[in-house]
């Protein structure tokens, strides 16, 4: 069971500023760390919790569609980010898999890599592959939206969270052109000017 998509309905009073109403919030279960063989983290440093900003990338590798493929999808960018930049762990909080899975990066409350300026301050999720010229499988884009609706309502992100595109806050193409242009149409999304108020430290 630890490996399908199944659903774990979670009943949650949820805050006004979370986009649903207080209901069944569907928190989407998690293929962890110990289930694609993570390597252990050389570094770790916390997030204030809960955490104001969200920022969506894109790994810009090649896309996975089974579990296996993304399990080891996963784990090479791992590698690459230990081996090959030296840093404590996998850059991002979660990944996003075109199979439609949540794969456990650093988690809920751990600071990334994945954002220059803005790792200590927000959470990182990784669609896995490249959305310059195309957009994720809808399960994938479903998936992080269930993702980010479970983190509000379960209180590891402010009510009032911002999100925002890497390449809005950052000189970066992350997370694609098409994948940007998708997510200004999701819940708390900003521009950089409206979400000014919240002035990243260093
Ligand atoms: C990502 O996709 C775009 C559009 O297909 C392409 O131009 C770009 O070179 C790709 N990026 C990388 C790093 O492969
Ligand atoms: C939520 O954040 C936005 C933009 O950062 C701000 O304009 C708004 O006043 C905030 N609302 C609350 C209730 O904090």
């Amino acid at each position: 069971m630890k490996s399908s998509i199944s659903f774990i309905a979670t009943i949650l009073i949820c805050c006004a500023m979370c986009e649903t109403p207080p209901s069944i919030v569907l928190c989407p279960s998690v293929v962890s760390r110990d289930e694609w063989n993570a390597n252990a983290a050389t570094e770790t440093n916390f997030l204030e919790l809960p955490v104001k900003i969200v920022i969506i990338c894109h790994t810009v590798t090649p896309e996975c569609t089974t579990l296996q493929a993304c399990m080891r999808r996963v784990k090479s960018i791992q590698n690459y980010h230990q081996k090959e930049k030296h840093w404590g762990d996998i850059a991002y909080n979660f990944l996003i898999g075109n199979d439609g899975r949540v794969y456990e990066g650093i988690g809920w409350d751990k600071v990334g890599r994945h954002t220059k300026q803005f790792n200590e301050v927000s959470i990182g999720i990784a669609f896995i592959g490249n959305f310059s010229a195309k957009l994720p499988s809808k399960a994938a884009l479903d998936a992080a939206k269930n993702l980010l609706q479970c983190g509000c309502a379960e209180g590891h992100l402010d009510a009032n969270y911002t999100l925002f595109g890497a390449r809005d806050v950052s000189n970066t193409e992350s997370p694609g052109a098409n994948l940007n242009q998708e997510i200004q149409n999701w819940p708390h999304w900003m521009t950089m000017e409206q979400g000014q108020i919240i002035i990243p430290r260093k």
